[in-house]
């Protein structure tokens, strides 16, 4: 079934788990997410970057997305990732999504905090929650997850949360987007300080490539919500490409690859220990 970002991140939280979000993309993806979380018996977050809303290919994903949790009888929250601005999150609630993101963490503090409580206000209107992003968390390309004082401080986001009304914050504490250079090191403690002061469901982006031993780390200071797409599309592609490039039918040719997504959700929902819960 269809659920609110508020409501399946309140199951995290009463748990102390965290619910996988994966990035998807096209008829596959979707299934071999939704295989692995109907396996596991978890909650799961399919989400989408805010470039598929632009591009159009949100449109009939929407509704494939949509028809996979309905026929569900998990969780399951169907969420912008990274939205761009209002035109994006207007048109990702006509979509039926019941999670936004706005990421306006490039902006100074202030101004964050302006466009993101405008975003809270609009989304509010028809009861869908909204996650924001405060300390930017960069892509791994650039290698800046180490430069500690663009780090989300406590103090900020106690001040950016209740400002901006936001229900889960997408910290920066050592996560970048994309394939690391070298081993990414979390700043746990971070993590539980900005918990204890801001008491709402926190978020960490970039979770691909994240050792397993650091995401329990993570996870048990407070992170209920846990970011993967690199690696999803990664376990997607090179199964395409080790394909027997002779097979025509493409369901047939798809079936490795769905099977890829299938195994890489699988092996997070056991880290983040959000399978069998329900
Ligand atoms: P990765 O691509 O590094 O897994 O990050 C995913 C993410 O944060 C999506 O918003
Ligand atoms: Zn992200």
């Amino acid at each position: 079934m269809l659920v609110g970002l508020r409501e399946i991140l309140d199951i995290a939280e009463k748990e102390s788990v965290c619910i996988p979000a994966f990035n998807v993309y096209n008829l596959e993806t979707v299934k071999g997410v939704m295989r692995a979380a109907e396996k596991m018996r978890s909650p799961v977050i399919l989400q989408i970057y805010s470039r598929l809303v632009t591009n159009g290919a949100a449109e009939g994903l929407s509704e494939l997305i949509c028809g996979f949790a309905d026929r569900s009888n998990l969780p399951v929250c169907f969420h912008l990732d990274h939205g761009a601005g209002e035109k994006e999150v207007v048109r990702s609630l006509r979509y039926g999504m019941t999670g936004i993101m706005i990421d306006a963490s490039t902006l100074p503090l202030e101004e964050n905090i302006v466009a993101t409580r405008g975003i809270v206000r609009l989304c509010d209107h028809v009861g869908v929650a909204v996650e924001g992003e405060l300390g930017h968390i960069g892509k791994a390309a650039d290698g800046d997850e180490s430069v500690t004082h663009e780090y989300t401080r406590p103090e900020e986001a106690a001040r950016f949360v209740s400002e901006t009304g936001v229900a889960a914050l997408a910290v920066m504490v050592g996560t970048a987007h994309g394939k690391y250079k070298k081993l990414p090191v979390l700043d746990i403690d971070r993590i539980a300080r900005i918990k204890k002061a801001t008491a709402i469901p926190l978020v960490l982006h970039g979770g691909s490539g994240v050792p397993d031993d650091q995401i329990r780390s993570a996870v048990a200071a407070g992170i209920r919500k846990m970011n993967f797409s690199t690696d999803l599309c990664c376990a997607f592609l090179d199964a395409c490409r080790l394909r027997d490039k002779s097979i025509v039918g493409i369901d047939l040719f798809m079936e490795e690859p769905i099977r890829a997504v299938e195994k890489f959700a699988l092996e997070k929902i056991d880290v983040l220990g959000s399978g069998g819960i329900l």
